[in-house]
């Protein structure tokens, strides 16, 4: 592919309505992939590497405002209000294009598998032509807006509400993606009316204003899978399948190892190396990164954390937000692991809960410990040393520091330092009653056998 060096700038359209969802949330924050819709957007537009990203927002804008600070807070937001259709909206990013000398790429919040390979190739046809379209052609045209080619220009576009029988036959249908020259973008759609079936402002005006002009339009085509926009619940139901489908294909070609990818859940940003292998029915929340050669075991649940190579975790195990597992560590079934860091070769192999904590290189978690780390107002760190020995059903109780090579004995509850290669015992001393079970038992019975003759 040939390079472009103009400058690109994103506009990206999320102020509809989204009525057909049926939700409070506004509809580019509904998740994909465990990220919101316009993330997807923004994902594939950023690859281009734009000099600008505008998001027009409107329904729902401060929450969708809010969420944009998260995940892209380099995104100018401008607000559309009242919505007077697409060619209205992209109208609105003037202001924030000023001084910007290069294209302008209009994507959509709603709609979030196009691909960066597509939008590229949207670039490199804007050498030869003023106007680029993104056209597809579906099994089933439907309503979708109309190209009207010859040959390789593309005449106008009709809405299908406008179109007329002969239009409405043509196959060829607009995804609603469009690269231009900003100025020459804005300069168009100062001319459009909502003169139309709908009484919108439609951007789909625009190339027949180009040709009019005497500029170019032109339309190139992608894969229909690419232009799914999300409209429905099942719609986005259907969108998450896709979305599961194709990164599941995505890691298996990537070399990541998999016995059931089917059963596997990945999030937008989901990183996994070479050699990495994910058991059946694991689940990746936001922000995860599994490391070459990293195992995870069936049935697990991970977000927010890192995977060094060589580690195993699971099968049955949490790792959520802030869990750090170093190289070669090993965190167990029924483990729950948050805002730690376990450092490498370190154990914690059984019905743990490890959070805000330090855990340091090789040392072993005893079954059952639990890291007390909060008191119903504060959240309070432990730190454990180095090859430190924590006794199963060890309680420690934070703030609490267990020194390098210490020891806890199993059932203690800790509540103090413990220095460097110290035993810690904290629990009551075993007393044994000669005989007293029996003596217990026999009692017990009798007081049974009375009650079920009343
Ligand atoms: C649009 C195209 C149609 C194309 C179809 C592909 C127009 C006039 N028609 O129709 O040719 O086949 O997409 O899906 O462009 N939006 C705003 N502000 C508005 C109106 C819309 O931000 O004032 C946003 C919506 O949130 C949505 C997107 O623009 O994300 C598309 O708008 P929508 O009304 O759904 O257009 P379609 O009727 O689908
Ligand atoms: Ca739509």
């Amino acid at each position: 592919m040939q390079a472009t060096s103009r400058p690109l700038a994103l506009i990206v359209l999320a102020a509809g309505a989204g009525t057909r969802m049926n939700s409070d949330l506004p509809k580019p924050l509904h998740p994909l992939g465990a990220a919101p819709l316009v993330a997807h957007t923004i994902a594939a537009g950023t690859a281009l590497e734009p000099a600008r990203l505008i998001v027009i927002t409107g329904h729902g804008a401060e929450q969708v405002e809010a969420t944009l600070q998260d995940i892209a807070p380099e995104a100018v937001t401008v607000r559309q209000s009242p919505q007077l259709g697409t060619g209205h909206a992209v109208l609105q990013a003037a202001e924030a294009l000023d001084g910007f000398d290069g294209d302008a790429m209009v994507l959509y919040g709603d709609s979030p598998f196009f691909t960066p390979e597509t939008l590229q190739a949207m670039r490199i046809a804007r050498n030869a032509h003023d106007v680029v379209m993104l056209g597809f052609r579906p099994d089933d045209p439907g309503r979708y807006g109309r190209l009207v080619m010859d040959g390789d220009a593309l005449q106008k576009i009709v809405e299908y509400k406008d179109a007329d029988a002969d239009e409405r036959a043509i196959t060829f249908c607009n995804s609603g993606v469009l690269c231009a020259d900003a100025g020459t973008l804005m300069g168009l759609l100062k001319q459009i009316t909502n003169d139309n079936a709908s009484g919108e402002y439609y951007l789909t005006d625009v190339p027949e204003l180009a040709n009019k002009a005497g500029l170019t339009a032109t339309a190139i085509a992608c894969d229909p899978s690419e232009t799914i926009g999300i409209n429905s619940r099942a719609e986005l139901v259907r969108a998450e399948a896709q979305f599961q489908a194709q990164r599941r294909a995505e890691l298996v070609d990537a070399g990541v190892t998999m016995q059931a990818p089917d059963t596997v859940h990945f999030a937008l940003d989901t990183h996994i190396g070479r050699d990495a292998v994910i058991e059946p029915y694991v689940v990746f929340g936001p922000d995860v990164s599994v490391e070459s050669g990293a195992q995870i075991r069936a049935f697990s649940h991970l977000e927010g954390c890192h995977v060094s190579a060589g580690a195993v975790v699971g099968p049955y195990a949490r790792l959520r937000p802030g869990a750090e597992i170093g190289n070669n560590a090993k965190i167990g079934n029924f483990v729950e692991v948050k805002a730690a860091e376990i450092s490498e070769g370190a154990k914690v192999n059984h019905l743990s809960y490890i959070g805000d904590a330090f855990v340091g290189e090789r040392a072993n978690i005893g079954a059952g410990t639990v890291t007390c780390n909060y008191d119903g107002f504060m959240k309070h760190r432990t730190t454990i040393g180095a090859d430190a020995f924590i006794g199963s059903d060890t309680m420690l109780v934070a703030p609490v520091t267990v020194g390098i090579e210490a020891m806890t004995a199993s059932g203690s509850t800790i509540t103090d330092h413990i220095p460097n290669g110290a035993l810690a015992i904290s629990r009551a001393k075993q007393v044994n009653k000669t005989g007293l079970a029996v003596k217990l038992r026999n009692r017990l019975k009798a007081i049974k056998a009375a009650k079920s003759k009343d």
